[in-house]
């Protein structure tokens, strides 16, 4: 059964504040207009995301890869960062056994334990070259570009480990991979000759959960890739661009999000799975969101709705408060897990504690799906839309479908908001302070720059 997505709750009514049949009805010129763009571009060969879901090749290559180093890995460290991170952290915790690290090899079917950077917080590389032993380790290198500061610098430290312990034989435990072409990664694979996968050139860092970037991993892993590709493909078959809106959940769900923002100035978008298994699908579309569409438009103005994770039930118990009663800038997207692989049934009784009977007889995943409804419930009795994408089962398929709905969304979403989704200039100048402070040879202007600017005013310190 494929994934579903519910969205009674967006609409007023019945909800107060959500989208009314005309502004739904006049936003169809708009999304014709943004999905006509959106072919365009793919045609051009610009969207090459899309291809990754049916591209046989590069499966075959990161399984032919993984075979190498299957029988003597015991730990896969992920060296990278936002979008060459993020995607791997979502499977892990999605489709691996919970608390996979912590189990023994046995439990782990004979695969590797799996760790992802995503930092350069020093405490954590050092506490991973502590853990891991090299000989028995994979330092796999991904950055599309080859150049990013955190990620080269995490290869810095890790590859000076790892030469002082094996030596001559460091090469062998890294893979690297980038680009097919450029960056100092992909100079160093050549000359250095280390194992080297490709990120495909028209594929983005945040785009790329379906390239290598992704599967590479998850195969090592034993996740299985080819159900999750096979999940994507059908997801694009059907967003198909000539599908019709009523038929087409990215288009939808692009199209819903940015009229409550627009038109309900329902700015923040929360992204809520009832699911610790689905917590880092929400990281993962907060990184998708923001910097996809955070962005100045050619006409100048700033736009872009600000994506928010939450994970249900726990913030019911910390940020629901919020979505109920503080501003009404807010729609909330649930992710409903229909059907558990393993539930959990919660006893009948327990002496001297009468009144939590009505708890007995049920189980954890029925308390969770009854917590999810009575929250979009009291949302909408409170006028606050919501919708909620239904999930079959949390699995491989499942999750390519949801993967590749959120992607496709939110191209969608970037035409509709007349920004260019699949950059990030302003992540640019952050970065270029960053090599002035550091000393890269070049950035003598960004080094002024920053010097020209207001310095800390010691009557501004408590
Ligand atoms: O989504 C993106 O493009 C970014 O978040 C990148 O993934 C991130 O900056 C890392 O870039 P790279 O893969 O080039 O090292």
């Amino acid at each position: 059964m494929p994934l579903s997505i519910d969205f009674t709750y967006m609409m007023s009514p019945p909800v107060a504040n959500g989208i009314s049949q005309n502004d739904f009805a006049a936003a169809r010129n708009d999304l014709d207009a943004a999905v006509a763009r959106v072919a365009e571009r793919r045609k051009s060969g610009q969207l090459g995301f899309l291809d990754l879901a049916d591209d046989p090749a590069l499966l075959r290559s990161c399984q032919a890869l993984a075979l190498d180093y299957s029988r003597d890995t015991e730990d896969v460290v992920i060296l990278g960062i936002g979008g060459s991170a993020l995607g791997t952290i979502a499977l892990r915790t999605a489709l691996l056994a919970p608390l996979w690290n912590l189990l023994d090899v046995r439990a782990r079917q004979y695969k590797p334990r799996l760790h992802v950077l995503d930092n350069v917080d020093p405490r954590t590389v050092a506490a991973v070259l502590k853990l891991v032993n090299p000989a028995r380790a994979l330092f796999v290198v991904i950055s599309k570009s080859g150049s990013t500061a955190e990620t080269m610098a995490q290869y810095l430290i890790v590859r000076a480990h790892v030469d002082s312990v094996l030596g001559s034989e460091a090469s062998k435990r890294f893979v690297f991979i980038t680009d097919p072409s450029k960056g100092a990664l992909r100079a160093a694979a050549q000359s250095q000759g280390i194992a080297a996968l490709e990120v495909p050139s028209n594929v983005g860092g945040r785009f790329s959960v379906f390239s290598p970037v992704g599967l590479f991993p998850a195969i090592m892993c034993g996740i299985d890739a080819t159900a999750l590709l096979r999940g994507a493909s059908a997801m694009k078959s059907r967003c198909d661009l000539n599908v019709a809106l009523e038929k087409n959940p990215a288009a939808m769900y692009a199209m819903l999000q940015w009229l409550c923002d627009v038109r309900q100035g329902a700015h923040v978008h929360v992204y809520m799975p009832y699911s610790d298994a689905l917590r880092d699908v929400a990281d993962w579309f907060v990184q998708l969101w923001a910097e996809s569409l955070g962005k100045i438009r050619p006409d100048g103005k700033s736009v872009g709705p600000t994506p928010l994770a939450a994970v249900g039930a726990t913030d019911q118990h910390s940020q629901v408060q919020l979505f109920m009663e503080g501003p009404l800038d807010k729609t909330v997207t649930f992710i409903a897990e229909m059907s558990r692989e393993m539930d959990q049934p919660i006893p009948s009784t327990v002496a001297g504690m009468d009144e939590l009977s009505y708890l007995g007889g049920h189980s954890l995943g029925e308390l969770l799906d009854a917590e999810r409804r009575a929250t979009a419930g009291a949302l909408a009795a409170r006028g606050r839309p919501s919708m909620t994408i239904e999930l079959p089962v949390v699995d491989a398929y499942h999750l390519g479908e949801l993967i590749m709905l959120m992607e496709i969304a939110t191209v969608i979403a970037g035409e509709l908001y007349g920004v260019e989704p699949l950059d990030q200039p302003g992540v640019e100048l952050g970065k270029q302070f960053t090599y002035a402070l550091m000393g890269k040879p070049g950035s003598g202007k960004d080094l002024a720059t920053w010097e020209s600017l207001p310095r800390p005013d010691p009557a501004r310190r408590v």
